[in-house]
C-alpha cells in the first residue's frame, strides 16, 4: 500500500531478491558533515536539535541529499526514553551523554514507571511524520530504540564510558532490581516502537550497544530474554506491509545462534565476525546487516573499493544482505569516502545477485 519506491532495503532484510545490495550508514547524519555542525550550532545543542521535529527532519535529510542512501534513519537518540522518564539528559562537550538523576535507590527503582510517547515523546512522533512526508515515499524510514538493557546501562550508570561497575554489582548481587529496570524498559520500547510505526517508520532497529559487555550466562538473561519480549510486542504490519526488524548486540558474535531465534528479521554485525561465516551460522532464519570496519572510512576510495569488496564477497551471492558499518561512522570520516562507500556497494554487488 505505501510501499516505498526504492525497497530494495526491505526486502533484503525479509531475505526477498534484489538487484544490488542496498546499504546505510549508521550514525549517517552526524558530525562528519559540515551541514550537520552548522544545523546542531542553529539549534543550540545536540538535544535541542533532537527535541525540534524541523530540525530533527532537516539532519535526517542531509546525507540523503549527499548519497545514494537506500534508507533513512530518523535523526534522534536512544537516550530519549530515559530522558521521558525524568531521569534528567545533558550532554557535556566531548563528554557524551549524562543524567541528572541515575537510579542509584531502591525507591527510584521501584517508582520507575513507563512513559506514554504519545504524551512524552512526541516530538519524537512529530519529527517520524515530517520525515515520512519529505521522504515522499523514495526510500524506507527507520525508526529505533535501545535495548532494554543499553538503556539500563545508562540509567544505572548515570554517563557512558564507564566499566560498568554500578550495573554489574547490581546485576549479581540484587538482580531483582536490575530485573525489574529492564521490565520497565522492555515495556516502554515496545510503547514507543508501535508509537514510531504508527507514525510512519517502516522498519525497526534496536539497538544493543552494551550487552557484548556481559557474560554468556548474564546475555541471556539481562539482554537477550528483554529483546525477545520487545520482539513480541511489536506490530508486525502497518499499513498492509510488513515492518521489519533489526536487532543489534555490539559484540555479539558469539551468540548469533541465539540472537536469530528471537523473532528478528535482520541481526546487525560489527566488524569483528566474518560476515560469511555468520551466515553460514544463521542459515535462513534471518538476514544480516553489516559489517565494515568503520575505521575504513578514515583512508582513502581505493582501501575502501578493496575493503567493501571483501565484505561483500565474504557474504557471498543471493538475498539477506544490507550493507553497513560494524558501529557508527566516525565524525573525523571524509564525506568523500562515504560516497565512494555507497557507489562501490551499488556496483559491485549486482555481480552477486545476477
Ligand atoms: O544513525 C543515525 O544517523 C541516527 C541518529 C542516532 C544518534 N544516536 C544521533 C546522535 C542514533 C541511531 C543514535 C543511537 C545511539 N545513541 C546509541 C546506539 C548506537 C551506538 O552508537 O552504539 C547510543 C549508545 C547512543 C547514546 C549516545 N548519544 C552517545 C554515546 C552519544 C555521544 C556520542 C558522540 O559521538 O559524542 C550520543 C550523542 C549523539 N547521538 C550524537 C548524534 C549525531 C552526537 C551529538 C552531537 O552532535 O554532538
Amino acid at each position: 500500500m505505501t510501499k516505498p519506491k526504492n525497497d530494495t532495503f526491505l526486502r533484503a532484510l525479509l531475505r526477498q531478491p534484489t538487484p544490488y545490495t542496498p546499504i546505510w550508514i549508521m550514525r549517517q547524519a552526524g558530525r562528519y558533515l559540515p551541514e550537520y555542525n552548522q544545523t546542531r550550532t542553529r539549534a543550540g545543542s545536540f538535544l535541542e536539535l533532537a527535541k525540534n521535529p524541523d530540525l530533527a527532519t532537516e539532519a535526517t535529510l542531509q546525507p540523503l541529499a549527499r548519497f545514494a542512501l537506500d534508507a533513512a534513519i530518523l535523526f534522534s537518540d536512544i537516550l530519549t526514553i530515559p530522558d521521558a522518564m525524568g531521569l534528567g539528559l545533558y550532554f557535556t562537550e566531548g563528554e557524551g551523554p549524562r543524567f541528572e538523576r541515575p537510579l542509584r535507590e531502591e525507591w527510584e527503582i521501584r517508582d520507575l514507571s513507563v512513559p506514554d510517547p504519545h504524551e512524552h515523546l512526541a516530538y519524537v512522533l512529530d519529527a517520524v511524520g515530517q520525515i515520512r512526508r519529505a521522504l515522499a515515499n523514495e526510500i524506507p524510514l527507520i525508526g529505533f530504540s535501545g535495548s532494554p538493557f543499553t538503556l539500563a546501562c545508562y540509567m544505572i550508570e548515570g554517563r557512558g564510558g564507564t566499566e560498568f561497575h554500578e550495573i554489574k554489582r547490581m546485576l549479581y548481587a540484587r538482580p531483582d532490581l536490575l530485573h525489574r529496570v529492564l521490565d520497565i524498559n522492555a515495556q516502554a520500547v515496545i510503547a514507543y516502537l508501535n508509537a514510531q510505526i504508527e507514525a510512519g517508520a517502516q522498519a525497526v532497529m534496536v539497538f544493543d550497544t552494551w550487552g557484548g559487555a556481559l557474560s554468556h550466562a548474564a546475555y541471556h538473561e539481562f539482554s537477550l530474554r528483554y529483546m525477545q519480549r520487545v520482539m513480541q510486542g511489536l506490530e508486525r504490519t502497518s499499513r498492509g506491509e510488513i515492518v521489519p526488524r533489526i536487532v543489534f548486540t555490539k559484540g555479539g558474535g558469539l551468540w548469533l545462534e541465539s540472537l536469530a531465534d528471537i523473532g528478528a528479521d535482520a541481526l546487525g554485525l560489527d566488524w569483528t565476525v566474518d560476515i560469511g561465516a555468520a551466515r553460514a551460522r544463521v542459515g535462513d532464519r534471518v538476514a544480516l546487516q553489516g559489517n565494515l570496519d568503520p575505521a575504513v572510512l578514515l583512508t582513502d576510495p581505493h582501501v575502501v573499493r578493496a575493503e567493501a569488496g571483501k565484505v561483500l564477497a565474504a557474504f557471498g551471492s543471493g538475498s539477506g544482505h544490507v550493507f553497513n558499518l560494524g558501529h557508527g561512522v566516525s565524525q573525523h570520516t571524509p564525506p568523500e569516502n562515504v560516497a565512494a562507500l555507497v557507489d562501490i556497494v551499488h556496483e559491485q554487488s549486482r555481480a552477486y545477485h545476477a
